[in-house]
């Protein structure tokens, strides 16, 4: 399977981004407007004390009026800057963290509704975990190198053209000299960075190591190969303090350099400016000022090229991001959706193939081959066959989480393809195998199909199901926690949850995948009455791993390898001594034998 990386430039990839997260641009001019504003108050100092020594102290006098006024200026400057970089700051956070919320909401949604013809639940795991990944990047981007930009940017861009007003010759000095700065201190950086990598990857192969010798302490002795382990250990510990002195040792080399730099930088520009003399117009404020210009200048660069590196893997994650956005979903939805008729619906299959694209690479013959059957409104029908056989695909396909390869599926007679996405949801409910609760209580993973619904119409909807006294004998009855993932409640009792969920939202058409693992006797009971209250009135499907859900169905299909190789009642498969004669028969020896 490729990955959805996209070939876009930087500079597209950055576009698109946007647009992907429109709240980056809601009053993004104005926050720059209020960086701008804050770079210009900064300036504004250096331009003050030239103002102060050149007009202040003239002809051997000392005017305190400008003096007391240039500093009042720049105090006021100072606070007008502090206060428009904290806001700017404070805007681009939120409109940050609003952005990456969106996207993250987008991207989920986007996963969840990619086809499982094409991308099997494992994978769109793997996709959630990898832009989880790939969207923590992006708001570490923007907690740090986003700011830098703004700040260090508009900072860096007033600073130059002020130097460039007051005297270009001098300014062309310090950009030529200040250029080798930012190279160097890039590769430094880089070099830092490959450093600590090392470094952690060493760590982390020592806490490996560490964690094994000690769980494994009885297989180690055991085998007497305790010391053995003990040099590997020793090893990797040396590997490792070397690894972390060698990074350090380039990060003390780091630190002074940039000072380095700021002190060659100034010296060149004082060194041109006192040789080319008062003469050229340069005053003694502009000189000092001019100075003042170039360290604020020399300030943002060591952190800007930091940022380049941040940034770049910022965009690489971003283009990530977009590439799974641009996987097309499945199922599309009608434009024009065709209404269900009211009342049960009949599920009609018509010469279905279906093979998982995710396969098709390889030479698997298709999941499902020229399926033809007619179940009509408010019949019972069960699915039986072995493994793999196709049954949990084929419940898939009549709920339309991917749509046949070849051939149609019709409910109540609309083609599926033509029913809209919101209608299907509500006239037909799926439980899963493995239903999915959620870490609450049962009530909350109850009310959750049907948010608004009165405490009355749930007990009711218990009471139908006649679960009743199932949910009494829990420790908190109906506010029992059921743990992450249900885990709390065995898998027959989450089937019990599910049920219930799949009542409250009344569908015309249920598919059931009844759970593989085994269920004690009493909830299979609880189970199976359930089920039988629930499918009365509706057309359902229930993919049957008991047969004794066979055996109480109006009618058994028999799936072997993607064919339907059985159709009839459960008396008339028995007559015929075929697939369904030899499952049953050996159903019946296993459950009498164990009991
Ligand atoms: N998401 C998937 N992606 C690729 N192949 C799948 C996927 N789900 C099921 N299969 C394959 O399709 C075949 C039928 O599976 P399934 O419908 O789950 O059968 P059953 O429910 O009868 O055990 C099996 O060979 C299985 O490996
Ligand atoms: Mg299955």
């Amino acid at each position: 399977m490729t990955e959805p990386i996209s070939r876009w430039t930087a500079v597209e990839t950055i576009g698109r981004g946007v647009k992907a997260a429109p709240a980056l641009r809601i009053g993004f001019g104005l926050t720059l407007f209020l960086a701008l504003v804050g770079a210009a108050g900064r300036v504004v100092v250096p331009i003050t004390i030239q103002q102060a020594i050149d007009r202040g102290f003239r002809d051997g006098d000392v005017r305190v009026g400008i003096i007391t006024t240039m500093a009042a200026i720049a105090l006021g400057a100072v606070l007008l800057a502090t206060w428009a970089q904290r806001t700017a700051v404070y805007r681009l956070g939120r409109r940050s963290e609003e952005a990456l919320y969106g996207l993250r909401v987008r991207l989920f949604e986007h996963i969840h509704r990619l086809s499982l013809a094409d991308h099997s639940e494992e994978r769109k795991g793997a996709l959630v975990a990898r832009v989880t990944s790939d969207v923590e990047t992006l708001a570490q981007f923007f907690q740090w190198g986003g700011l830098a930009w703004l700040l260090d940017g508009t900072l860096m861009l007033l600073v130059a053209s002020v130097m460039l007003a007051y005297d270009w010759m001098l300014a062309l000095v310090a950009f030529v000299v200040a250029a080798p700065l930012a190279f160097v201190l890039r590769k430094v950086q880089r070099h830092l960075v490959r450093a600590y990598d090392i470094a952690r990857h060493r760590n982390a192969e020592v806490m490996t190591q560490l964690s094994e010798v000690v769980s494994g302490a009885e297989t180690l002795r055991a085998y007497g190969a305790g010391p053995r382990y003990a040099s590997k250990v020793k090893h990797a510990s040396r590997e490792r303090s070397d690894a972390f002195i060698k990074a350090g040792t380039i990060g003390a080399f780091l630190f002074p350099s940039g000072e380095v730099f700021n002190v060659l930088t100034v010296s060149a520009v004082v060194t041109v400016g006192v040789v080319r003399g008062p003469s050229s117009g340069l005053t003694a404020g502009a000189m000092v000022g001019f100075v003042f210009l170039t360290q604020r200048f020399l300030e943002p660069i060591a952190e800007f090229t930091e940022v380049l590196d941040q940034t770049q893997t910022a965009v690489a994650g971003m283009r990530r991001v977009l590439g799974v956005l641009e996987i097309p979903v499945g199922p599309p939805e009608p434009d024009v959706p065709q209404p269900l008729p009211a009342g049960p619906l009949s599920v009609t299959i018509d010469r279905v193939d279906f093979s998982y694209r995710s396969r098709s690479d390889t030479d698997e013959p298709p999941v499902l081959v020229g399926l033809s059957l007619h179940i009509p409104a408010g019949q019972q029908v069960a699915v039986i066959g072995e493994t793999g056989s196709g049954k949990t695909t084929l419940g898939r396909l009549i709920a339309r989480m991917a749509d046949p390869t070849a051939g149609s599926i019709a409910l109540g007679g609309v083609p599926l393809t033509r029913v809209g996405n919101a209608a299907l949801r509500e006239r037909l409910t799926v439980v899963p195998q493995e239903p999915f609760l959620f870490d609450g209580s049962i009530a909350a993973n109850l009310l959750f199909a049907r948010p608004g619904l009165q405490p009355a119409d749930l007990e009711q909807a218990i009471e139908r199901l006649d679960l009743r006294e199932w949910l009494d004998n829990l420790p908190d009855g109906i506010d029992t926690e059921v743990g992450q993932r249900g885990t709390q409640l065995s898998a027959g009792e989450r089937q019990l949850v599910a049920l219930i969920r799949a009542s409250l939202v009344d569908p015309a058409v249920l598919v059931l995948d009844e759970a593989t693992s085994s269920v004690d006797a009493l909830t299979e009971v609880r189970l199976s009455r359930a089920l039988e209250r629930l499918a009365a009135g509706r057309t359902t499907i229930a993919i049957a791993h008991r047969l004794s859900t066979a055996a109480r169905a109006q009618r058994v299909l028999v799936l072997d390898h993607g064919l339907l190789v059985e159709d009839g009642t459960h008396d008339e498969l028995l007559q015929r001594n075929g697939v369904y004669r030899r499952m049953y028969d050996a159903w019946v020896a296993s459950t009498s034998a164990s009991g």
